[in-house]
């Protein structure tokens, strides 16, 4: 480690009152949280700490303009117990990519990666082992300027804390095609994980629920044709012969999940597209019987599987225990984040034992 970490560690420690075997998504934080700040020149003050809330002024750019950025990925245990991380390098890139579109200065990688690798090393505790969970990463960058008037903040802070968590779907998921509201037009900040785009999605969201649907799948801004993702998760159709996903070309999340099932779906035989996909042509094979599995990925989701699709009114039901790809990339990249299946692609970082934390 070469950072200049400043650790304080916690003298109250929730851990032993977590029930390890029944976490909710989202709701259960671990010990401790990394801390820096943008001076406006440089990103400094780096330390661990325990977890504690901030004391914010009521002209924060970031809650009036939306200047706010995140991540999420996990930490998990091998089958051996050591703990480990899953494609760290490519979510610092992704925050970074966010970072700029969002007019935000750019994390260093290093001190991230020296950030990551300690405060799991001090959670490591903290990891669940029970299959399906993991510690749940989430980096979040915001504005911290005191003042109105649209423009970019010059000072940020980047926080990373730390959730212990169960899959975020346990049940197959019945989704709903949105041809009303858009998430994200060519152009605007689809591709950025930022917060807007979570917010944009709430109300369209809620009358899927209310509608009887899990999740809301969104449409291109234009036609309402083609398909972009679901408001949660990426999303992957299994036609016969071959795997489809929407390409990422501006307007969607580059999943790094997405990527992942992409080439070990590849890496085992399956032709897997990445391409704009019309919804003409999802009706179209799943009247002729020719489709035959979809599912989401995600950090969180990680490999969800879907049984219903709505779209104006046509109802297109799958039957989730004749999944068989969807299973395979599950159990894949399950069988990675605990190393009982070899990783090939160098995607498993072991957690560096880092003084004085361990
Ligand atoms: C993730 O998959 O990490 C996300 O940020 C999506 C959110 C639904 C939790």
């Amino acid at each position: 480690m070469s950072t200049n970490l400043n650790i304080r560690r916690t003298t109250d420690s929730k851990l032993s009152s977590v029930d390890f075997n029944n976490i909710p998504f989202g709701k259960v934080f671990s010990d401790h949280m990394f801390e820096a700040d943008f001076d406006g020149e440089k990103w400094t003050n780096f330390q661990i700490k325990p977890l504690e809330n901030l004391s914010i002024h009521p002209g924060n750019l970031a809650w009036h303009y939306g200047q706010s950025i995140f991540e999420g990925m996990k930490a998990t245990k091998s089958i051996d117990g050591e703990p480990l991380l899953f494609r760290p390098e490519k979510h610092i890139q992704r925050l970074n990519a966010s970072a700029r579109r969002m007019c935000m200065p750019e994390f260093p990688a290093e001190v991230f990666d020296d950030a990551i690798h300690t405060l799991v090393a001090l959670e490591k505790d903290w990891i669940p082992s029970t299959d399906g969970s993991a510690l749940y990463i989430r980096p979040v960058m915001m504005a911290m300027d005191e003042a109105l008037g649209v423009r970019a903040s010059l000072t940020y802070k980047l926080l990373i804390f730390c959730l212990p968590v169960g899959p975020y779907y346990s049940k197959p998921v019945s989704l709903k095609a949105e041809t009303k509201y858009v998430r994200a037009a060519e152009g605007g900040v689809g591709e950025a994980k930022t917060a807007g785009n979570y917010a944009a999605s709430l109300y369209p969201a809620k009358l899927a629920i209310e509608a009887g649907y899990d999740q809301i799948m969104w449409m291109d801004a234009k036609e309402f044709k083609y398909v972009q993702e679901v408001g949660t998760m990426n999303i992957f159709f299994a036609f016969e012969d071959k795997i489809v996903t929407p390409a990422a070309g501006g307007t969607i999340l580059r999943g790094i999940t997405r990527d992942t099932i992409i080439t070990i779906l590849r890496s085992k035989g399956y032709t897997v597209e990445e391409r704009p996909l019309h919804i003409d042509e999802i009706v179209e094979a799943y009247k002729e019987g020719k489709l035959k599995e979809v599912f989401g990925t995600g950090t969180a989701a990680v490999v969800s599987f879907v049984r219903k699709i709505a779209y104006q009114d046509i109802e297109m039901n799958f039957n989730v225990d004749d999944y068989n790809i969807c299973k395979l990339a599950k159990s894949t990249i399950e069988g990675l984040r605990n190393l009982s299946i070899k990783d090939e692609n160098d995607w498993v970082v072991p957690v560096r034992a880092l003084e004085p934390v361990l």
